[in-house]
């Protein structure tokens, strides 16, 4: 793996070297381009010393030395770690006014971007807009994570944490055993409207649908992961659905057909109101509160479960148990016609919780996994679909 990494301007530079030390652990050689911006936080020195290469961050000296068109030739992938909005924007305009953007311009090789700014700077219209640019032309955009800011401030804009942009270099290069394979995840709950202001919900996270879609696309599978409302980032390199109800969510699973798999991790609400008000509904003093009347939701997993031409050849579903956990999911995996389950006791923290403990139900019989990160359970899973789709 050759990856030249592009340092720009942001508080967070200092995590490219945490992200440069991931890397060379994992066999990778790296270069890397610093900014003049990128050079106001970490030093060439410690770029140097951390990569075990000579950095680049001058046009006319690299003319010199290798050239930009030999840099932007040399790499794998070039990922932009952190990317600023002036970056981006001279990306997406075609800009090549310094070494980064000439070897941005020049390189045919993959483009993963890591955006980190202030939130409302990456809320601006026109970072959004280069954003669709970039991303048109097939540049992965990983991240930027909610959270905590620099300035005392927070919201979208932070860095990815180097480990999640780690895994998602690895997915971008990935010549892994589920390429060429599509595979859906729907994660998180639904939202089942009452009227324009409430409604019916439950406590997932979308942590465990999450993980698998990024596990799923790190082994190199084309995800389509559709995601109920989450405060979840995007996985890199996964294409995302957002939808709010059960019937949305059913929707844009049946839109994204064909698939080799499918994993039904989201907890979707069994029932939705049987009329949405149209109205936000009053409370009228002295009287009683109104009926609820629920109407039952359609069954996504078993929908695509179902025998017929488009049935993915893999379908798996969750079953999130508080008691006899493992008797429950091998009648819903008959009840369902689902191929595995994947059952959990969200008794404990479970649902929202960083980890999990499950029993996977196949027709060989019940595997009980140790309690692991829910990333691990994630891994394990999608190591198992690779090995049921070879
Ligand atoms: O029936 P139950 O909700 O316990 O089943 C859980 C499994 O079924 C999960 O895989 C969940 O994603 C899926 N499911 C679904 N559509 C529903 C209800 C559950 O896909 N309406």
């Amino acid at each position: 793996m050759r990856i030249l990494l592009v340092v720009s301007g942001s508080v967070a530079a200092y995590k490219a070297l945490e992200l440069t030390r991931l890397l060379r652990r994992d066999g990778a050689q790296v270069m890397a381009i610093l900014t003049a911006g990128g050079a106001r936080f970490v030093t060439r020195e410690a770029l140097a010393a951390i990569t075990g290469e000579r950095v680049h961050d001058d046009l006319w000296a690299a003319e010199a030395e290798i050239g930009h068109i030999r840099l932007a030739r040399w790499p794998d992938l070039v990922a932009v770690v952190p990317a600023s909005a002036d970056l981006m924007a001279k990306m997406a305009h075609g800009i090549a006014d310094d070494l980064a953007t000439c070897v941005l311009l020049a390189t045919r090789a993959k483009i993963l971007v890591a955006p980190a700014m202030n939130p409302a700077m990456w809320a601006h219209p026109a970072t959004q807009a280069n954003i669709a640019t970039l991303r048109a032309r097939g540049v992965v955009i990983a991240g930027p994570d909610d959270g905590p800011m620099a300035e005392p401030e927070s919201g979208p804009g932070r860095l990815v944490e180097p480990g999640a942009l780690r895994d998602a270099i690895h997915a971008v290069l990935s010549d892994g055993p589920l390429k060429g394979r599509h595979v859906i995840v729907t994660s998180g709950p639904t939202h089942e409207a009452i009227d324009p202001v409430r409604y019916i919900a439950n406590r997932s996270s979308g942590k465990q649908g999450h993980a698998i879609a990024a596990a799923l696309a790190a082994l190199g599978a084309r995800v389509t992961l559709v995601s109920g409302p989450v405060a979840q980032p995007d996985p890199p390199g996964v294409a995302v659905a957002r939808v709010e109800s059960a019937r949305d969510m059913l929707a844009a699973c049946e839109a994204a057909l064909p698939a080799d798999a499918a994993i039904c991790a989201a907890a979707v609400a069994d029932w939705r109101t049987a009329r949405e008000a149209t109205q936000k509904m009053k409370k009228v003093p002295g009287e009683p509160p109104p009926p609820l009347d629920l109407a039952l939701n359609p069954d996504i997993l078993a929908t695509l479960a179902a025998p017929g031409p488009r049935r993915p050849a893999l379908v798996v579903g969750f079953a999130a148990e508080t008691e006899a956990v493992v008797d429950n999911a091998i009648a819903k995996r008959a009840r369902k016609g689902c191929d595995w389950i994947v059952a959990n006791d969200v008794s404990g923290d479970v649902m929202g919780g960083a980890e999990n403990a499950v029993h996977l139900v196949t027709e060989a019989g019940v595997e009980d996994w140790p309690r692991l990160p829910k990333q691990d359970v994630a891994r394990r899973l999608a190591a198992r679909v690779a090995e049921a789709l070879a």
